[in-house]
């Protein structure tokens, strides 16, 4: 007999999740709901991109001294949009902005953080390779409403994250979540024929140990002893250990894990000293890895900065970066051997 119905959609499994929370407001629910919204609007931009005139860099340089794309601004302003009305958040970090975003006075304040990237690895937006938007929602700790009092409950370790995730905008859409404590790390397909996120990957586990590493060799010539000498474990032939390891580098942080999570591997974005501005890397700590590091954990993984657990470390400004070490906990646990020299 033909599948009845739709099977999950997104929207039936944060109600069952919702349920197992006595506390739950539904506050949580209608965030989550509005955070779809805009994806499924940005995912529209980015795949009728090549069609309208919304390829191609603003010209501008953003906070991260990076060329801003224009779909990163639009990305930006269409999550702001849809979070800043709902009277579910005190404030907002992006990428794309330097300093926390207010919620207007004409809207109420609630007691949830969001920080995301807009856009995550927007050098791919004009040539067709999948893209994402990467999420984490913290609850705030302080009874402060002023946004100048605020930083102090943006700058929360991501263990604290109530819930982070990520969408990709690939060959199709896609919305990756875990609400954290246990509950696993589950993946929603956008059918445009219905609109809707349906489960596609229920409780998504990552192989223990995989076979692939992805990092960008190009910075080879910036990394340390250390570093250098972690990468040359992954590509020396040895049959019983299972080497070479394979190379894939998407250069998207979100296409490159996503790809690890579902088949297992470790994606690397050591410190570097290629910009004396940037020795910790480039990836961002509060936008970028720690969201990923509470979807890896759930899912069975590790995140590490090459000396501890992503989650434990104690954030000290809005945009600092960190080096990555993400994926399979036997490839992240041995990364970390290798770069706080233990091998
Ligand atoms: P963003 O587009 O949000 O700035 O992020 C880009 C990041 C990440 O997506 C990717 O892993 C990394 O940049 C690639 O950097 P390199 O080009 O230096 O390898
Ligand atoms: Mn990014
Ligand atoms: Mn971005």
């Amino acid at each position: 007999m033909a599948k009845q119905g739709v099977g999950i959609t997104i929207t039936q499994h944060i109600l069952n999740q919702q349920r197992q929370k006595p506390e739950a407001t539904g506050g949580f629910t209608t965030l989550l709901y509005e955070l779809i919204v805009a994806a499924k609007v940005i995912s529209r931009e980015v795949n009728k991109a090549g069609l309208a005139d919304i390829l191609g860099s603003t010209g501008k340089i953003n906070i991260q001294d990076e060329q801003v794309q224009k779909l990163d601004v639009f990305s930006d302003q269409i999550i702001i949009e849809r979070m800043q009305h709902i009277g579910q958040l005190c404030c907002m970090g992006s990428e794309e902005d330097a300093d926390l975003i207010d919620i207007p006075s004409k809207y109420p304040k609630g007691n949830y953080i969001i920080v995301f990237d807009p856009l995550d690895g927007s050098s791919n937006i004009d040539v067709n390779v999948s893209i994402g938007t990467i999420f984490g929602i913290y609850k705030k700790k302080s009874s402060e409403t002023d946004i100048d009092l605020l930083m102090n409950d943006v700058l929360q370790p991501g263990l604290s994250q109530v819930a982070a995730g990520y969408f990709i905008y690939g060959s199709s859409t896609m919305m990756v979540y875990t609400t954290g404590e246990g509950t696993g790390v589950h993946g929603f397909t956008l059918y445009p024929s219905v609109g809707e996120f349906l489960l596609s990957h229920e409780n998504i586990r990552i192989p223990e140990r995989g076979k692939i590493y992805s990092v960008n060799e190009g910075n080879h010539d910036y990394w340390d002893e250390k570093t250098l000498a972690l990468m040359d474990y992954f590509k020396t032939t040895d049959k019983e250990s299972g080497r070479p390891y394979t190379s894939r580098y998407i250069g998207s942080l979100v296409a490159d894990f996503h790809r690890n999570l579902l088949k297992g591997g470790i994606f690397m974005y050591p410190a570097d000293n290629k910009d004396p501005k940037k020795p910790s890397g480039k990836l961002r700590l509060m936008v970028e890895a720690n969201p990923l590091a509470l979807v890896i954990k759930e899912a069975g993984g590790y995140a590490s900065d090459g000396h501890g657990p992503i989650l434990d470390i104690e954030p000290k400004e809005l945009h600092q970066r960190v080096p990555l070490y993400i994926g399979s906990k036997e490839d992240v646990e041995l990364a970390e051997r290798f770069i706080s020299g233990k091998i």
